[in-house]
């Protein structure tokens, strides 16, 4: 199928210079990847944040290959317009070029994803090198990596002394040499990300980066207000999803204790007027008013 304005790499490239900004906001599943799309999201990124939004593990270290490629698939059964994006998972490209090469492969094959991202950058520039050099685009990803959470001391800005602001600004450049399409950059001072965004002809995606970059990216969760556990600064709630949610259940559960749900336009032949509460019979078994009607055949499904 041939879709008007498929946001593709080239495409992105060129919103470095001529915009709008890029959005991108994470997806896990084929309805979150139909409903951002039809927003107007360009990159539905199926992070691996999913081990924290979806799994409830307390860092992305534990998701696998195998996640990756199940959520992918889902994704890209929702997804139309916006390109998709999948996290390569931490140790499928630690451990050398070639089982990088092998997995970012098998995303792509089995997955559905038309890009890979990867966290770090002069480390790995030699693996994204290879990963391009066989057709597969690179987004890269710099400043806090959340794969490097244990080494990093937590869920810290990065590049907030001189030295560390020089290493994050020559990682993106790296990744930019490596042919890398685009860079994400995570939790860096602003003044940083302007720098990044200047001195790279890629674009920047920021997420706690500050305005100056070419885009941003937010979790899906965040953006809907569904993620209590962790509220970083730079998360913004453009809906209370998580609120509706609790309110809807609520509602819900309430109207099964008290026999309103379901209705009769709920059911298939229910008379309107609700039948009158049974009357117990002597031995204290309950009749039924009304035997339930399940309609001529066919009616049920
Ligand atoms: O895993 C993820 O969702 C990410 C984004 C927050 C950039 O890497």
């Amino acid at each position: 199928m041939v879709v008007k304005d498929k946001i593709t790499v080239p495409a992105l490239r060129a919103r470095k210079a001529r915009g709008p900004k890029i959005s991108v906001v994470t997806a896990y599943d084929a309805t979150f990847a139909r409903l951002f799309d039809e927003g107007g999201a360009d990159v539905l990124l199926v992070g691996d944040s999913l081990g924290m939004v979806v799994q409830g593990l307390p860092t992305t270290l534990g998701v696998t290959l195998d996640d990756m490629i199940y959520h992918g698939r889902a994704v890209a059964r929702g997804a139309t317009r916006a390109q998709v994006v999948g996290d390569m998972p931490f140790m499928s490209y630690q451990t050398g070029v070639v089982p990088a090469l092998e997995a970012a492969g098998r995303m792509m094959k089995e997955g559905g994803y038309e890009a890979v991202k990867l966290e770090g950058g002069e480390l790995y520039a030699e693996h994204v090198r290879a990963i391009v050099r066989a057709g597969i685009p690179v987004m890269g990803h710099v400043g806090l990596l959340p794969q490097s959470v244990h080494a990093m001391g937590g869920f810290k800005v990065q590049g907030r002394d001189a030295a560390s602001a020089e290493r994050v600004l020559s990682d993106a450049r790296a990744l930019e040499q490596a042919g890398a399409y685009a860079v994400v950059v995570e939790a860096v001072p602003w003044e940083l990300a302007a720098r990044i965004t200047e001195a790279v002809s890629i674009p920047t995606i920021g997420i706690g980066a500050g305005a100056a970059c070419d885009g941003q990216v937010l979790v899906g969760y965040d953006l809907l207000g569904m993620y209590a556990e962790l509220r970083p600064k730079f998360v913004k709630h453009f809906a209370e999803t998580g609120r509706a949610i609790v309110d809807a259940t609520r509602a819900y559960v309430a109207e099964v204790r008290s026999g309103a749900f379901p209705a009769a336009e709920h059911a298939f032949g229910m008379p309107r007027e609700r039948p009158a509460a049974p009357e117990p019979t002597g031995s204290g078994a309950v009749v039924q008013a009304t035997p339930p009607r399940y309609g001529p055949a066919g009616e049920e499904s």
